[in-house]
């Protein structure tokens, strides 16, 4: 009487533990989704220097471009059909905040380019 009052009470628990144990294990079976940390470009382009190169380089290219606009006025590399300049990356990485920003805060770096041009 007294074991079998036992089994009765270690299968209700089992039950009441049940729901909690699948939610905990299906909670851990899920792969989180990670979001990416910068905003893809748009599809099917390619940038405007092999990825290497500006991911490194994007700054030099920038003040290197803006040194032949400003001082020798050169502007072919400004319009047509891969036109750069600071504001041309807009063009495939859509949302500063989410590319250009992210990045240099990670990075700690702190440009003053865009209170004067508008990206
Ligand atoms: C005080 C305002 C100001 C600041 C700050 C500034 N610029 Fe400029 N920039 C200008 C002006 C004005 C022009 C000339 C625009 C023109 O002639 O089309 C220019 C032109 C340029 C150009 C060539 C034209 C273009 O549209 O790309 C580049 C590249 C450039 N700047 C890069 C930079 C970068 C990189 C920084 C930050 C490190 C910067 N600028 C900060 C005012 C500024
Ligand atoms: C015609 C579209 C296009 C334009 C315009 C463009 N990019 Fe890109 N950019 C891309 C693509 C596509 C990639 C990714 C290449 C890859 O993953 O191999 C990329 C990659 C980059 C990266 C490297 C990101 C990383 O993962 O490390 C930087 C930095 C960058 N671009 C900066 C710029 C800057 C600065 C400009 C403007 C002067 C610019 N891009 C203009 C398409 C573009
Ligand atoms: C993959 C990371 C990364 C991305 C994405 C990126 N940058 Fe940078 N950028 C850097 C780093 C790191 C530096 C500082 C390099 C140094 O000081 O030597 C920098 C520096 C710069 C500078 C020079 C600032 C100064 O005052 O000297 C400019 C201009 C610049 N980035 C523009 C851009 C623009 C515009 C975009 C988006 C289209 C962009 N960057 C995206 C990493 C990135």
């Amino acid at each position: 009487m007294k074991r079998q009052r036992r089994s009765l009470i270690v299968v209700a628990l089992v039950l009441m533990a049940a729901p909690l144990l699948y939610a905990v294990l299906s909670f851990a079976a899920r792969p989180a989704p990670r979001p990416l940390w910068l905003e893809p470009p748009a599809p099917n382009t390619s940038c405007i220097l092999p990825t290497a190169v500006i991911r490194y380089d994007h700054m030099q290219h920038l003040k290197n471009l803006r040194d032949q606009v400003m001082r020798e006025g050169r502007r072919e590399e400004l319009t047509g059909a891969r036109a750069q300049g600071l504001t041309s990356c807009r063009g495939c990485h859509a949302h500063r905040e989410r590319f250009c920003d992210r990045c240099h805060e990670r990075a700690s770096v702190r440009l003053d380019c865009f209170g004067c041009h508008v990206y």
